[in-house]
């Protein structure tokens, strides 16, 4: 009765040992060294700390939602994101990797990096837009959907700050010429497609500042 009871009990840690020790280590295994199926190791371009490298335009990933990482790595993989950087590697990884590399990215501190310097015009230009949006184009306040401070709200509506500019602008620029068209009801595209490539520029430049305050 003893033995069965400690044998039963001991393989039970046993099994609980390894399955929080694989959940706790593949997302920085496969972030730190790739996989031997060819995903890329995350690290080299967003960082072990998930801070991205903002002159390069690889996005901050620390701290985003979990649900929100791994949707866009499926969007990646199905053609609805289109970017010739990092499809490839979104395409090597299985589902358990793409949960655990999610998982890993979301647990870390939002921080982003060092961001070029901006004009007081531009950051103003971009403030106003982030804020309160531009009613004579039915332009909406990116606060509306992603916000206070572009912080995020859930699994939808990802933070867009602190993150790099150059990506902001881009992806802005995805959705208008289509090469991004992975949201739901178009609600970004109807956004983008309003914005001129100086408000394109100003709300990026404005929403990358706040990391640095
Ligand atoms: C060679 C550089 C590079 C490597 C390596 C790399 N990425 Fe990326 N990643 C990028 C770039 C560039 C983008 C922006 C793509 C775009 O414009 O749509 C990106 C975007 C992303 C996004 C979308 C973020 C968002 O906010 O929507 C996720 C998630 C992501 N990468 C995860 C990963 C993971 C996980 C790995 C490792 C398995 C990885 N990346 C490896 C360069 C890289
Ligand atoms: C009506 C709601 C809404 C408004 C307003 C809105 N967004 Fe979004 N935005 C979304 C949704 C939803 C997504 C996620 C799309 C997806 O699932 O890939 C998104 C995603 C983004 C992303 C991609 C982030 C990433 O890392 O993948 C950027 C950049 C962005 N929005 C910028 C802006 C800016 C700048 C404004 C203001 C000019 C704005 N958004 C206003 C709903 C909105």
């Amino acid at each position: 009765m003893f033995y069965a009871r400690a044998i039963w009990c001991a393989s039970l840690l046993a099994l609980c040992a390894t399955t929080a020790h694989a959940a706790g280590m593949d997302g920085a295994k496969i972030v730190k060294d790739g996989t031997s199926s060819g995903a890329a190791a995350c690290s080299s371009c967003h960082g072990m700390d998930g801070a991205g490298m903002s002159a390069a335009g690889f996005p901050r990933l620390a701290g985003q939602n979990a649900d929100y990482l791994a949707k866009q790595l499926r969007d990646m993989q199905q053609g609805l994101r289109n970017d010739a950087v990092m499809q490839p590697t979104a395409k090597a990884l299985n589902d358990k990797e793409i949960a655990a590399v999610a998982k890993y990215y979301a647990s870390l501190p939002a921080k982003g990096s060092a961001e070029p310097a901006a004009s007081e015009d531009l950051l103003k230009k971009g403030e106003q837009l982030a804020k309160l949006g531009d009613w004579s184009k039915s332009v909406p306040a990116c606060v509306q959907c992603h916000g206070e401070n572009g912080s995020g709200v859930g699994a939808h509506f990802p933070a867009i700050a602190p993150q790099s500019a150059n990506y902001l602008a881009s992806q802005l620029r995805n959705w208008k010429s289509g090469a991004r068209h992975n949201d739901p009801q178009d609600l970004m595209k109807t956004v983008a497609e309003k914005l001129s490539d100086d408000e394109v520029a100003a709300v990026a430049a404005y929403l990358a500042s706040l990391g640095a305050r």
